[in-house]
């Protein structure tokens, strides 16, 4: 852990600014990620007091006297400061086949009626997707105590996720789903 000192005065307002403000001015060792700065790409995602969150969308403290804490995302290797391991989780990602698949004509384009699409709202995943023709397959990926199943519904996504979505609930959904058919 180190200690740094800025002054807010010359300093945007978010955390990310802060650390490329250290980087530039007192430390140009300190590494992290960061790309589009307006909490899109999810790069900057660290642990700031205490909760994860995107340090490009996170606010600096108002009062001063108050020290930020900043640590990389918990339950990950650590590369190096504020970077962890993205290895597992693009291991874990490409195994859930994160792309629509199709047996019918995969190279014409999809139509969806609006009732279907209003489906999509605030989720991030295919198997509610009626353009997506693999669900027996994603479900039958599921049947094991190492994925669906991990999830305690604890919420800690839905409170964290800078973004606003609900993936616990979508998590709820897919096991309920599981459980009817
Ligand atoms: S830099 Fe892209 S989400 Fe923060």
């Amino acid at each position: 852990m180190q200690k740094y000192v800025v002054d807010l005065n010359s300093c945007g307002p978010m955390v990310l600014d802060s650390i490329i403000k250290i980087k530039n001015e007192q430390d140009p060792t300190l590494t992290f990620r960061r790309s589009c700065r307006e909490g899109i790409c999810g790069s900057c995602a660290m642990n700031i007091n205490g909760v994860n969150t995107l340090a490009c969308i996170c606010r600096i403290e108002s009062d001063s006297s108050k020290e930020c804490k900043i640590y990389p995302l918990p339950h990950m290797y650590v590369v190096k400061d504020l970077v962890p391991d993205l290895t597992n989780f693009y291991k874990q990602y490409k195994s859930i086949k994160p792309y629509l698949q199709r047996n019918e004509h995969p190279e014409r384009e999809n139509l969806q009626s609006i009732k279907d699409r209003r489906k999509l709202d605030g989720l991030y995943e295919w198997l509610s997707d009626s353009r997506d023709q693999a669900s027996y397959e994603r479900k039958e990926m599921l049947e094991n105590s190492m994925s669906l199943y991990r999830c305690h519904t604890i919420m800690n996504c839905a409170r964290t996720c800078p973004k606003g979505l609900n993936p616990g609930l979508a998590i709820a959904e897919i096991k309920k789903e599981m459980a009817l058919h």
